[in-house]
């Protein structure tokens, strides 16, 4: 890859720890509103964690071009206020009641008020952004926001439907690899990027999320809840059919189809375990056929930045996929 030197994931904290820093003191700040559940739910989820993967990958790309400006910070926020609005509506979508290992925003405030902040959030990310003054970037945004609703509505369409691996990608490039694009070409538009580097940026954006969401899915049917922060199986429990069950789906025996459509029917394992689904994935090799593909786009993303000179920052762009692929949480 033309790297000389590698890099593991507590150096690329120590690079960014001063801005990870004023990225969340900056989402405290930009999370106050006059009416105080929009600033408990904000605060609640702030407080909660979370891998603060998509401001991160704003950073990188931002210094990537050699950006100094304080825009990168602000706008990381506003990257991860989306993303904490996504949460919070696909948490009351889905009826989940965990979230980062704490009860679920929706649980504790409940639906309505839930909707309410996320709406706020959303709004809130984009006054921040219109401070920048650049249209790129507020197309950029507005466009992804709409990208994600319509990723979500066509999923909910799908709920307890068999799709094609082709129809499941689109979604997940929708729900999740679409911000992590954005988040790229953001740091990249900061930076001026050329086209052809803002294309390069918006590639490794698309493929690593790409392969963050099927990761995401396989660690739904494989990790514990204590590991996750989140229940376990719940995709399937959802009616939702993610990429090893597709696998699975287009080579098992009528019996075992049954079984999987029975749990994506009922939303609910009504005579079929966790344990049959996982024995019927591991039959044809399915969990792993998922985690290829997870790799091959991990792969994909680091060679998308391969024309840009090697650097701290592109070194930490370069681990980012390995992360992402070897993540248990
Ligand atoms: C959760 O995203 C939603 C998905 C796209 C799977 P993350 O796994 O990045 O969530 P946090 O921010 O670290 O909690
Ligand atoms: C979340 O999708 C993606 C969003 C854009 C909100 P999921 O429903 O699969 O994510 P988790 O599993 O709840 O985090
Ligand atoms: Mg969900
Ligand atoms: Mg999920």
């Amino acid at each position: 890859m033309g790297t000389t030197t590698s890099i593991n994931g507590k150096e690329i904290f120590d690079l960014l720890r001063d801005d990870i820093a004023a990225i969340e003191e900056q989402f405290g700040h930009d999370t106050v509103s006059n009416v105080a559940a929009i600033t408990e739910i904000g605060e609640y989820l702030r407080a909660g964690g979370g891998k603060r993967i998509r401001p991160a990958l704003l950073l990188l790309s931002a210094k990537l071009l050699g950006y100094q400006g304080d825009g990168a910070v602000k706008l990381a926020s506003v990257v991860e206020i989306i993303h904490t609005a996504t949460l919070v509506h696909d948490d009351i979508i889905d009826e989940a009641q965990i979230r980062r290992g704490r009860p679920a925003a929706n649980t504790q405030w409940g639906n309505s008020m839930c909707v309410l902040a996320g709406d706020w959030l959303y709004m809130q990310a984009f006054k921040i952004a219109v401070q920048q003054r650049n249209f790129r970037i507020l197309d950029v945004l507005i466009e992804l926001t709409q990208q994600m609703v319509e990723g979500e509505l066509l999923q909910m369409e799908k709920l307890g439907k068999l799709i094609s691996l082709q129809e499941h990608l689109d979604l997940i490039y929708r729900k999740t690899a679409c911000l992590f694009s954005v988040c790229m070409r953001v740091g990249g538009i900061l930076g001026g990027a050329t086209e052809q580097q803002e294309e390069r940026l918006g590639l490794y954006g698309r493929d690593l999320g790409l392969a963050f969401q099927i990761v995401d899915d396989v660690l739904d049917l494989t990790a514990s809840e204590s590991v996750l922060g989140k229940p376990v199986a719940s995709d399937l429990r959802e009616g939702k059919a993610t990429m090893s069950v597709i696998h699975a789906l287009e080579r098992c025996t009528p019996a075992e189809r049954r079984q999987i459509e029975t749990i994506l029917h009922d939303r609910a394992f009504n005579g079929v375990t966790h344990a049959d689904i996982l024995t019927i994935l591991n039959r044809y090799a399915s969990l792993e056929f998922a985690s290829k593909e997870a790799a091959r786009y991990a792969e994909a993303a680091r060679q998308a930045i391969c024309i840009f000179p090697d650097s701290e920052f592109k070194r930490a762009l370069l681990w980012a996929p390995e992360f992402v692929v070897a993540r248990e949480k």
